[in-house]
């Protein structure tokens, strides 16, 4: 069977080969094997669309996991806080502890042969609250030596009311020093936005994490790693004009390695890269540029455009 084309141009996924990260995943690592006050518990990770956000969140959820954390990913919007309390928190618990029940006995009589009626409503029927099921999934998490590993994808996505309440409740189990740690990913600008907002404090002290350009090296490394994978070669000349190409950009990684790779018979040469660029450009201009550009205002797209083409 023919060999799988291993470059990964779309979002969200993690890549065969994975270039950089190690130092933010041993980081966070770290945190969740310290106490609850050590800073990376704590994590806001910011950066363009396609620099790889939503691939460290992934990665840092396999490492919590792999520390016997539990990973829960709430995808920002105004209706995450009820999935967390409606959906995500109810079933962590059950499935945490399947065998206990919160209905109660609130009544009974041992007349006559000494039976107990037991009724299966509460007296004073009260809603679990935010606060209430995620001390309560915490709690749990901690006998067993665990913990709750939060991720907050498209921060962007959310108001900065239900950030606060979220960050509320967060801040709550933190300060009975549970274990409880929260990354959230989001676009710098937005980012920025919300936490000007005065309910943003807590966010404020997450660790940043900027994603920045990743340096050459490790995108030469990487695009060649994946190239073998997929049983081709770049040649040195080649390998060196595509990681210059990619500007250190994840996205444009996957992008040029995955076309190059199609178009290369067993080895990609500069001639490769030459033939794929153009096809790249488009790609790039398709799944990148005109999804930003969409949502603005036709002065603000003719600014950019005078700007960038005169
Ligand atoms: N560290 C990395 N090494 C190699 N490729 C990566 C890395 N990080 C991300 N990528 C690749 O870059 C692309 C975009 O990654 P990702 O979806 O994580 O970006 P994002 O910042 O979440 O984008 P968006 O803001 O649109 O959600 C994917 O093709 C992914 O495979
Ligand atoms: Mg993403």
């Amino acid at each position: 069977m023919a060999p799988r084309n291993p470059f990964r141009p779309t979002f969200g996924i993690v890549p065969e080969v994975v270039a950089g990260r190690t130092g933010t995943v041993a980081q966070v690592s770290l945190a969740l094997d310290e106490s609850p006050g050590s800073p990376y518990r704590f994590t806001l990770i910011s950066g363009a669309r396609g620099s790889g956000k939503t691939v460290l969140l992934n990665l840092l959820e396999k490492e919590a996991r792999e520390r016997g954390w539990t990973p829960l990913r709430i995808t920002a919007s105004n209706a995450m806080l009820d999935k967390l309390t409606q959906t995500d928190l109810p079933k962590l618990l059950s499935e945490e502890s399947p065998n206990t029940h919160r209905t109660q006995i609130t009544g009974g009589s041992l007349a006559g042969i000494g039976s107990v009626t037991v009724e299966r409503t509460r007296r004073y029927p009260y809603q679990e609250s935010l606060h209430s099921l995620l001390r309560e999934a915490v709690t749990s998490l901690d006998k067993r030596g665990g913990g709750l590993f939060l991720s907050l994808d498209e921060l962007q996505s959310t108001s900065p009311e239900h950030l606060h309440s979220l960050t509320d409740a967060i801040q709550d189990v933190v300060r009975d020093e549970l274990p409880l740690a929260l990354t959230v990913a989001g676009l710098p600008f937005e980012i920025a936005e919300l936490l000007d907002h005065p309910g943003t404090t807590f966010l404020r002290r997450a660790v940043p994490i900027p994603l920045t350009a990743l340096p050459p090296s490790e995108v030469e490394q990487t695009l060649r790693e994946t190239a073998q994978r997929g049983n081709k070669s770049f040649t040195d000349a080649a390998a060196r004009t595509a990681t210059e190409a990619t500007q250190g950009y994840p996205y444009l990684m996957q992008l040029i390695g995955s076309v190059a790779w199609a178009l290369a018979d067993k080895e990609i040469t500069p001639a490769t890269i030459d033939a794929a660029l153009p096809l790249v450009i488009e790609r790039m201009g398709l799944q990148v540029h005109a999804p930003a550009l969409r949502g603005l205002p036709e002065r603000e797209r003719e600014y950019l455009l005078h700007i960038c083409c005169t």
